[in-house]
């Protein structure tokens, strides 16, 4: 018995805040960004480069995507909890430069340009991030920024872009590199506009060169340091281990304006398990990562939902004890010692190892009043107020019998007040 689902979040916010304090000591990129980890969405990962919106309308790179999910962001209670960027990756330009040597993008699939679609993610309280690379070409072969670095900061600066990723994919020399990788900074800086400045560097310079953080958090506000995610355990599991590795050198210069970028979230993708999902979300929040999802947040699971947007940075405890005849005490208890009640959220696919609630389960509230909270099922999610160093006693009672279905709609439609 004893789960401690809330305890976990409040270890990543400590630790999260134990790095700002240290970060503060680094001098950092000084254009006021990222003084938090930026948070958003990234199409990469899940999007990847397909061009082909005829065979795949719904999956191209296209306005449209990003539009679609400049909607979701604020339909769905994204925005609400600080995913801001809607962030466009590789994949997005013409094959050529226009005839004053700037960059454009694909016609078709962009055919309201870079400007409108800014204007439309600005319209919904949204940012805008954008890709590009440090060398002549992108890695997926679009254009590249090398000779073009004023010219391209200044062009996404007039489209009101708000980000910039930039890539360091066929470079030439490691000097031509840093250069790159520095003038693009100065450029940015130069268009007075605000633009978040996400960087490679050190991935691209670390088999030859060891990185100069110091430097490296003087011109970005964000750096990949290791290579591409993958949805699979194994990519997230090879991310984790190379951090521990080398986290002497990278733990301190994590901070304001400045962050370690372990790269995207793949939860609510295909890939990873419950837990695994659990576990990205923790040690990125552990590691102060930006929190940039790539999934298709037209189809994200109300679990996947939940995690990534659990605000939960409290001092709650979930504590259950298994009873005879397939029930369950649950113990909610807020161990925090200031402020007023706090709600504490939570999946019932927490209870009783994913169990409690599968199919259904009946949830009556013991303590501290008597109360029936009806029915749920394991996607349903509870929320509970407890009382600063208070406790709310549940009982908790499998129904194995399958439910009828007017009974399965009158839980989905009337949740009693205390559940959402
Ligand atoms: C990789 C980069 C990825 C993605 C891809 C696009 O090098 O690390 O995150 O941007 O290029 O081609």
């Amino acid at each position: 018995m004893g789960t401690a689902a809330g305890s976990w979040r409040g270890a990543a916010l400590a630790w999260a805040l134990a790095l700002l304090a240290a970060g503060g000591r680094v001098g950092a990129l000084e254009n006021g960004l990222a003084r938090t980890p930026t948070m958003g969405w990234l199409h990469w990962e899940r999007f990847l480069c397909s061009t082909d919106c005829a065979g795949e309308p719904l999956s191209c790179i296209s306005e449209q995507l990003f539009m679609q999910m400049a909607d979701l962001m604020v339909s769905d209670g994204w925005k609400d909890v600080g995913y801001e960027f809607v962030c466009i990756d590789d994949c997005w330009m013409a094959m050529t430069r226009d005839d004053q040597g700037r960059l454009q993008p694909d016609p078709e699939r962009f055919p309201s340009g870079i400007r409108k679609l800014a204007d439309y993610v600005h319209s919904k309280g949204l940012k805008l991030g954008i890709y590009g690379d440090v060398g002549n070409k992108t890695c997926a072969g679009f254009p590249g920024s090398y000779g073009y670095y004023d010219l391209d900061a200044q062009t996404f600066a007039d489209w009101g872009v708000d980000l910039l990723k930039f890539d360091g994919c066929n470079y030439g020399t490691l000097d031509q590199l840093a250069e790159g990788y520095r003038n693009m900074s100065l450029a940015l800086n130069n268009t007075g506009r605000s633009i978040v400045y996400s960087c490679e560097w050190p991935l691209y310079m670390r088999p030859m060169q060891k990185p100069n953080y110091t430097e490296i958090k003087h011109y970005c506000n964000h750096w990949r340091n290791y290579g591409d995610i993958y949805d699979a355990w194994n990519s997230v599991k090879n991310i984790l281990d190379w951090t521990a590795l080398h986290q002497d050198s990278i733990v301190d210069i994590a901070g304001p304006g400045g962050w370690n970028d372990p790269d995207m979230l793949v939860i609510g993708n295909f890939g990873l398990s419950w837990d695994q999902q659990l576990t990205q979300m923790a040690l990125w929040a552990i590691m102060a990562a930006p929190l940039l999802m790539s999934n298709d947040l037209r189809h994200v699971s109300p679990q996947a939902k939940w995690l990534l947007q659990n605000k939960e940075d409290n001092n709650f405890e979930l504590w259950e004890r298994p009873l005879s005849r397939g029930a369950y005490a649950v113990a909610v208890l807020n161990r925090q010692e200031i402020g007023g009640p706090q709600i504490f959220s939570f999946s019932t696919s927490f209870l009783g190892n994913g169990l409690a609630c599968n199919p259904v389960c009946s949830i009556q509230q013991i303590l501290p009043t008597s109360e029936d909270w009806g029915l749920h099922n394991w996607v349903s999610f509870l929320n509970v107020e407890v009382n600063p160093t208070g406790t709310v006693l549940l009982k908790v009672v499998v129904i194995t019998e399958p439910p009828d279905e007017k009974l399965v709609m009158n839980m989905n439609k009337n949740p009693s007040p205390d559940i959402l």
